[in-house]
């Protein structure tokens, strides 16, 4: 059975039909592992695919980057564990609320991530879709003094910077917190570790910038955000229940949209590990 690959028409994404990832053969991987590195995102309706098939699917990009409790895939919802909608004043709501804006997923932790697996499960009737930019197609279109200048430039990723921002103060050891000390230093442009292409890293985040003072970089990562994340770059995609996809966090950044939050909504995420010889932090 032969895949069928549909570019979104963004300068990213595609959708993948014709095919069982639960029953992927190697000669199917390769082709898919290509329209990753092509395509940056990937999504492929109506899977419906088990804990078991999603965790595999995930192995298929690399060793899996353990989130929190030992699991493998987590979920991300507004479901609490006693079956009832959580407040959005939880902790739990508050780290779903950062999931907001824009973003790459651990770009605050030492080592970031490569890629990640997202799976939808409940859905609402309306909203709580998912939204990707091309930080790729960002770099290309800016001049090339612009691209010079950002190339000698690194941020700082700190989650408690970008929690702190959303009125969200989160201690060390809470949420994705999990470390003191300087937050993890990354270039401002990453060169792809498989396709060589350049990218803005950047996403909320991002706040400060060794050698600039606190507003200028302020204002120029949330520049170089507003910059990359509208059209032609940006695809969103309206999620039914069995749907799953994949994005290259070297290179993607992401956002949920807004739902109701009396509606429940159900992902299920599992997240790869970068290369510590490409994805650690300058400074780790
Ligand atoms: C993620 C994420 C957005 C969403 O899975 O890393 O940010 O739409 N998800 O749930
Ligand atoms: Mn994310």
């Amino acid at each position: 059975m032969a895949l069928t690959i549909q570019p979104t028409g963004a300068t990213l994404g595609a959708t993948i039909t014709d095919v069982d990832l639960a029953a992927l053969d190697d000669a199917t991987w390769i082709e898919i592992k290509d329209a990753f590195n092509e395509y940056a995102l990937l999504i492929f309706p109506a899977q419906a695919l088990s804990a078991r098939a999603q965790l595999a699917f995930a192995k298929r990009f690399g060793e899996i980057e353990i989130l929190n409790e030992n699991m493998p895939t987590i979920a991300l919802t507004n479901k609490g564990e006693d079956g009832a909608l959580l407040d959005d004043d939880s902790f739990r709501m508050k780290l779903l609320a950062g999931n907001e804006g824009w973003h790459t997923d651990s770009s605050y932790m030492p080592l970031s991530a490569k890629a990640s697996v997202l799976s939808a499960h409940v859905v609402p009737s309306s909203g709580g879709h998912t939204e990707w930019a091309d930080p790729r197609a960002a770099y290309d279109a800016l001049d090339q003094a612009m691209q010079d200048r950002l190339r000698d430039l690194t941020a700082y990723h700190s989650y408690f910077y970008s929690q702190a921002k959303l009125g969200h103060e989160v201690a060390v050891g809470e949420g994705y917190g999990f470390f003191e000390g300087e937050p993890p230093l990354r270039p401002l442009v990453k060169v792809h570790p498989e396709t060589a292409r350049p990218a803005l890293y950047i996403g909320r985040h991002a706040g400060q910038i060794p050698g600039m003072d606190d507003d200028a970089a302020e204002k120029l990562l949330s520049e170089l955000m507003s910059f990359t994340c509208q059209p032609p770059r940006t695809f969103m995609h309206n999620w039914a229940p069995g749907d799953i996809a994949v994005w290259d966090n070297r290179c993607v950044l992401h956002r949920a949209r807004p739902y109701d939050h009396r509606e429940e909504r159900v992902m299920m995420h599992t997240r790869i590990k970068g290369d510590p010889a490409t994805e650690s932090a300058l400074n780790a």
